[in-house]
């Protein structure tokens, strides 16, 4: 089962800002919604909340320490790898093959060593924020692709969908 990380991120690191997502870009959404669909996706406490409401047709996994979190029609884990096999199982029902790990920046960190795939969206402007996303480093990540897309009406900045691959360690 491929673990993937989704996210955006400035040219200066940052991916959030007082529990916000620092820029309106449309097209992103589609872009978050195009690669998430129909698959689990697990998220940290503080996302959840971030988000509008529940995305439709994905499996909300959400990762806390309170024994007493709860929210209606979220799947709640307390450790990575209940959340994993949670995912696991809802992918495998559903017969998807990718969990995606949908933030935040302590979500990422923490799930750093599973994730063998980025979708990360270059959004080309430097922000203000508190929440930040450290580079991949190249000798472990290869690119499989790029697409550049302008800013807009409904996109406030330039920015580019990237895919990166995990290479194989030997
Ligand atoms: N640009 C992007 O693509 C993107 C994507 C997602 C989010 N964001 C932004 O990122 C920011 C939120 O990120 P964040 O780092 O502040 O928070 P977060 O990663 O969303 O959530 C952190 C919470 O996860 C839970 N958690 C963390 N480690 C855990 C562990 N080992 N076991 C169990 N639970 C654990 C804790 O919840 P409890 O406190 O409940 O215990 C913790 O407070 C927001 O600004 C959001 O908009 C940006």
């Amino acid at each position: 089962m491929l673990v993937s990380g989704i996210l955006a991120v400035s040219e200066n690191n940052v991916i959030g800002s007082e529990n916000d997502l620092p820029w309106r870009l449309s097209n992103d959404l589609k872009w978050f919604k195009k690669n998430t669909l129909n698959k689990p996706m697990i998220m940290g406490r503080k996302t959840f909340q971030s988000l509008p409401g529940l995305l439709p047709n994905r499996t909300h996994i959400v990762l806390t320490r309170d024994p007493s979190f709860s929210a209606e029609n979220v799947v709640i884990a307390h450790t990575v790898s209940e959340a994993l096999t949670l995912a696991e199982s809802d992918a495998t029902a559903k017969s998807q093959d990718e969990i995606m790990i949908i933030g935040g920046g302590e979500i990422y960190k923490l799930f750093g060593d599973q994730i063998g795939r980025f979708y990360i969206t270059r959004v080309h402007t430097s922000v203000d924020g508190d929440t930040y996303f450290e580079p991949l480093d190249d000798d472990h990540w290869s690119q499989s692709f790029s697409a550049k897309n302008e800013a807009s009406a409904k996109d406030q900045f330039n920015h580019t969908f990237c895919i990166y691959e995990r290479l194989s360690e030997n």
